[in-house]
């Protein structure tokens, strides 16, 4: 296990708890931080840390100090950072053939269609590639709308599809994201059903006494809000940035059901979770359930920006010439990003990650549940293979969530060398599939300083305000 150094000066230690340390950056790393606010647009973490280097599950700022990254990039790297044959693979396939003319195709493109469609079931055989997953998502709406002939497009409310307009209008994660959009977004034929979120459930009842009744108060809302024009229900199998919301094994099958007496395509968005993530290549693959078209974009891409739909040779076929598609931007597409990310799939399945992540993901859920029940603040921990989320609250009678505790606490992660993503009260645990038993152990233990930290109030002169989605209160939180 590599050590982490941690980036700080000073520590006093209470109650086992390191409270008073503090990122102690070099001028250069000061002055880079400060350059950045000046002319890189962005949302910015507190402190806003300067990487330049990553290898396996670490990642290294400009002053050398080492960090577990339990992000893995924005959720891109199954393989970690700086992985030998993915970067052989960049420099054989760079110095070869990097970009292409869109309207040809190349033999990089054809092999990782057929790797992609080899691990899907029988039938979802074609696949449209984009570069970012939003796009990804509106190619699906386009074939949904283009092969039915019909309006609507359903989403489930927490699911998050994207940032571009289309699937913005899609995205009902809360926040303040829309604001200043209304105009520009489609509404009317958005609408969204009820999330399977049993931990805060939207109607108010208990699992499994409640029989999925989610599922039936959707179909009402289906019945009495939309055309009956529906086109397609596009949902995340495991709704992530919403919440890690892990549906109950009846749930998907049902969404399935409702489509198909809807007349209506049943999308699936895997951006966060293929492949391997879960325990399986496919997030669906848990459940007695097969999409009409599956969208993926971040795990796949292998961090080049590789991503798309798949779908139904007759849904493409009947979709043919309306409504853009096939969709070809200009990069979609290029021999570069399909070699890498074929080789990061023929890895993935070569090393069985699938069941690394299972037998991995039991030991951070583990971690975490023990942290669950010491801590008051941590409401609940959920999630799938190795993507775990705590849900950060004041207290687990009332379940208030607590934006700014899980802020707290992610900042003073940071100083323990443990970087995690942080979405209003949800903080979220995505390692790279690779990481080691003791790398899960360390940061569970990491964690648990940070927490006590953070409960006795620490850091005490860093205004979260301007920090990732406390800023502007909550404008945007978009991964
Ligand atoms: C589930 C889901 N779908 C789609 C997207 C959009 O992907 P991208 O940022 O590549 O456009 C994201 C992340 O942003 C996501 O989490």
């Amino acid at each position: 296990m590599r050590a982490v150094v941690i980036a700080c000066r000073s520590h006093r230690s209470i109650d086992g708890a390191d409270v008073e340390k503090k990122f102690n950056f070099s001028n250069a790393h000061k002055d880079l931080i400060a350059r950045d606010a000046e002319h890189v647009l962005g949302w910015r973490y507190a402190p806003g840390i300067i990487f330049e280097k990553g290898r396996d599950s670490t990642i290294i700022d400009v002053d050398g100090n080492e960090y577990l990254d339990f992000t893995s990039g924005m959720m891109c790297l199954p393989l970690g950072h700086g992985h030998e044959e993915l970067t052989e693979t960049v420099r054989e396939q760079a110095g070869r053939f990097l970009h292409e003319n869109s309207w040809y195709s190349n033999p990089q493109l054809i092999a990782f269609a057929e790797a992609i469609t080899a691990t899907l079931p029988d039938g979802l055989d074609v696949v449209n590639f984009t570069v970012t997953g939003s796009e990804a998502n509106e190619v699906a709406m386009r074939m949904a709308l283009g092969a039915s002939g019909k309006h609507d497009i359903i989403s489930v409310i927490r699911g998050l599809h994207g940032g571009s307009l289309a699937v913005e209008g899609l995205t009902s994660i809360g926040g303040a994201r829309r604001r200043n959009l209304g105009p520009l977004l489609p509404p009317a034929n958005a609408p969204a059903i009820h999330p399977p979120f049993c931990w805060r459930c939207p109607i108010n009842l208990d699992y499994p006494s409640c029989g999925a009744a989610c599922l039936a108060a959707s179909e009402e809302l289906i019945d009495q809000t939309t055309s009956s024009d529906a086109a397609a229900i596009i949902a995340e199998t495991i709704m992530v940035a919403g919440g890690m919301i892990v549906p109950p094994k009846e749930w998907l099958p049902g969404l399935k059901d409702l489509a198909t007496r809807h007349g209506a395509f049943l999308v699936l968005d895997e951006a966060q979770l293929a492949p391997a993530r879960t325990g399986k290549i496919w997030g669906f693959e848990h459940y007695d359930v097969v999409p009409d078209m599956v969208t993926f974009a971040k795990g796949m891409s292998a961090g080049l920006a590789i991503c798309g739909v798949v779908t139904r040779r007759e849904i493409a076929e009947e979709a043919r010439g309306r409504a853009g598609t096939p969709w070809a931007g200009t990069y979609s597409g290029d021999p570069l990003p399909a070699a890498v990310a074929l080789k990061q799939l023929e890895i993935v399945e070569r090393d069985n990650l699938a069941l690394r992540a299972e037998t991995l993901g039991a030991r951070l859920a583990s971690g975490l549940e023990k942290l669950r029940q010491n801590y008051e603040a941590i409401g609940d921990v959920r999630g799938k293979g190795l993507y775990c989320m705590i849900d950060v609250v004041s207290d687990k009678q009332s379940k208030r969530p607590d934006a700014e505790m899980a802020e707290r606490i992610r900042y003073n992660a940071a100083l323990e060398g443990l970087i995690f993503i942080c979405v209003k009260n949800f903080m979220r645990f995505c390692p790279p599939l690779i990481i080691s038993e003791g790398e899960i152990d360390q940061a569970i233990a990491g964690l648990e300083r940070a927490i006590k930290s953070a409960l006795a109030g620490y850091p005490k002169d860093v205004d979260f305000r301007a920090s990732s989605s406390l800023a502007a209160g909550q404008e945007r939180a978009s991964i």
